[in-house]
């Protein structure tokens, strides 16, 4: 790379974010959500972990026939088998990626049980392994952070020497500040004998909530690849955001004289498409995306923006893609309007989807007097719940609710044949939950589940979002609807159907629940 101020921009939201328990997509979500970020200029899309399961495996492949523009990367142990399966995966895109990683703190050398010569000689083979695969191959050295600095030079070197191009630092346990991020990415530079051939990345989790300002800083010290994740999803406190990265580069540019190849104006759709897929929210006033991020609600502030827009606003809502469309949806409106609205916020529909999209806004706009964008957008997060195609379906509900109990009668298809059951329960929601597990007995167990309201007002629809465990298995679905009881069974049934897909598809590497590096 010869111009010094660009900064690469690699997004894991399909490996890492999707590691996050819950968070899991299925194919086609993941293809979708990999050709947005393709379209809106993301330099390299992790794809996935090809060895972990057979839909993965298949995932990084479509990903990596489909992609355009960006490299495709594929993450492996450090082992031949991760390796070799990772190629098979990533080699059909333009531009392929092995990514390979060791952990080399203590605490993981201990559990791999690798001595120090031992790992230097291991991360020697195994990037070589690699590299004779792949002209593009990522190294990184997991919990870099808590590596002795001496023991991570020495790492670093001995990747640089086998061949890897990029050399990836990450926070594995986001336990670092900005000052020691960037102490770090420094002394690697200065100190590695062919650092400055390489790029350095910096991968930060958000554990202390400071996984923007550490990847920032490995920036203002020389690294030029942040890893990142659209909304911040990943594991335990997630990774660093990429919206948040990207608009602070745009922003301050007066302070880091950097660029991007990312299409601001693509950020909205896509991290609303993330969050639909995962069924992860975005907390209204999580930074840049958040309901809340561009809204004035004080009297002070909304005076102030009303004279001049710069006093309360650091950036533009049209600069992310979030746009006033003029377009008033109501039950007159035909698919056309349909179309050009949902256009208008960013969402390109199939003629397929564009019919199952309508039928479900006219029956909303019977109820409901004014349709609002996010009414929708909340449409779409239905349309991954109770499908036709389904195993199980949720044909009719009746609730009976209120001071003198409570009381659900179900309906369901199950494998096309229909069953009924009648349950109480300690509350409407739980009456139905127990009504479908009447009619479809599942050890499977709830971990989570969540209401929110979409719009304002007593007849706002609902997006609820159900996360179920079972076997090692965690699922979400999600479902919107005015009525916040049925919303939650079609959540309910659209977890079980996606446990179900899961349980058929996916047959995981045993080793790959462990840390195994068995060459
Ligand atoms: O957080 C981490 O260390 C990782 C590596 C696999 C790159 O995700
Ligand atoms: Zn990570």
């Amino acid at each position: 790379m010869t111009d010094k101020s660009r900064v690469l921009i690699f997004d894991t939201t399909l490996r890492d974010g999707e590691q996050s328990p819950g968070a899991t997509m299925t194919h086609d979500e993941k293809l979708e959500i990999a050709m947005l970020l393709d379209e809106m200029g993301v330099d390299i899309i992790e794809a996935g972990f090809p060895i972990a399961s057979e839909g993965d495996f298949e995932a990084v492949s479509a990903i990596a026939k489909a992609s355009k523009n960006s490299v495709i990367a594929g993450l492996s142990r450090a082992n031949y088998k991760d390796i070799d399966r990772c190629w098979e995966a990533v080699k059909h895109a333009a531009r392929p990626r092995i990514h390979t990683f060791i952990g080399t703190s203590p605490l993981h050398r201990g559990i791999t049980n690798l001595g120090t010569e031992e790992m230097l000689e291991r991360i020697h083979d195994t990037v070589t392994h690699a590299r004779n695969l792949c002209e593009d191959v990522q190294w990184s050295a997991m919990d870099a952070i808590r590596t002795e600095r001496d023991y991570l030079c020495r790492v670093v070197e001995c990747a640089i020497k086998a061949g890897a191009t990029t050399i990836n630092i990450p926070d594995t346990v986001g336990y670092t500040l900005p000052s020691e991020s960037s102490d770090i990415i420094a002394m690697l530079l200065e100190k590695v004998p062919g650092a400055d051939e390489v790029i350095f990345a910096t991968h930060c989790h958000n554990d202390l909530g400071m996984a923007t300002a550490n990847a920032l800083a490995a920036v203002s010290a020389g690294a030029r690849q942040i890893e990142c994740t659209i909304n911040g999803l990943g594991e335990r406190a997630g990774n660093t955001a990429l919206e948040e990265v990207v608009m602070a580069i745009k922003v301050r540019k007066d302070l880091m004289p950097f660029t991007t190849g990312i299409d601001t104006t693509k950020i909205m759709h896509l991290s609303r498409r993330v969050a639909q897929v995962s069924g992860f929210p975005v907390q209204f006033n999580k930074a840049v995306v958040g309901k809340n991020a561009f809204l004035h609600e004080s009297g002070i502030h909304q005076d102030g923006v009303l004279k001049n827009v710069e006093t309360f606003e650091i950036m533009r809502p049209a600069d992310i893609g979030l746009t006033e469309t003029n377009i008033a949806m109501g039950k007159h409106s035909g698919r056309a309007a349909l179309r050009t609205k949902m256009r208008d916020l960013g969402f390109e529909l199939a003629d397929n989807q564009l019919n199952d999209v309508f039928v479900r806004f006219k029956a909303l706009a019977d109820r409901k007097k004014e349709v609002y964008d996010d009414d929708l957008i909340a449409l779409l997060t239905d349309s991954t719940a109770n499908t036709d195609h389904d195993f199980l379906q949720v044909k009719w509900l009746r609730v009976i609710c209120g001071s003198d109990g409570q009381e659900a009668e179900l309906k369901m298809l199950v494998d096309g044949v229909e069953k009924t059951a009648k349950c109480a329960g300690d509350g409407p929601v739980d009456a139905c939950f127990k009504a479908v597990q009447a009619i479809y007995p599942t050890t499977a167990e709830l971990k989570i589940y969540q209401v929110h309201a979409v719009t304002e007002g007593t007849d706002a629809q609902a997006t609820v979002s159900v996360r179920l465990a079972e076997d090692g298995r965690i699922v979400t679905g999600s479902a919107a609807d005015t009525d916040t009881i049925l919303a939650s069974v079609k959540a309910y049934v659209g977890a079980l159907n996606r446990l179900r897909v899961r349980s058929q598809k996916t047959a995981p590497d045993a080793d790959v629940k462990s840390i195994s590096y068995k060459l």
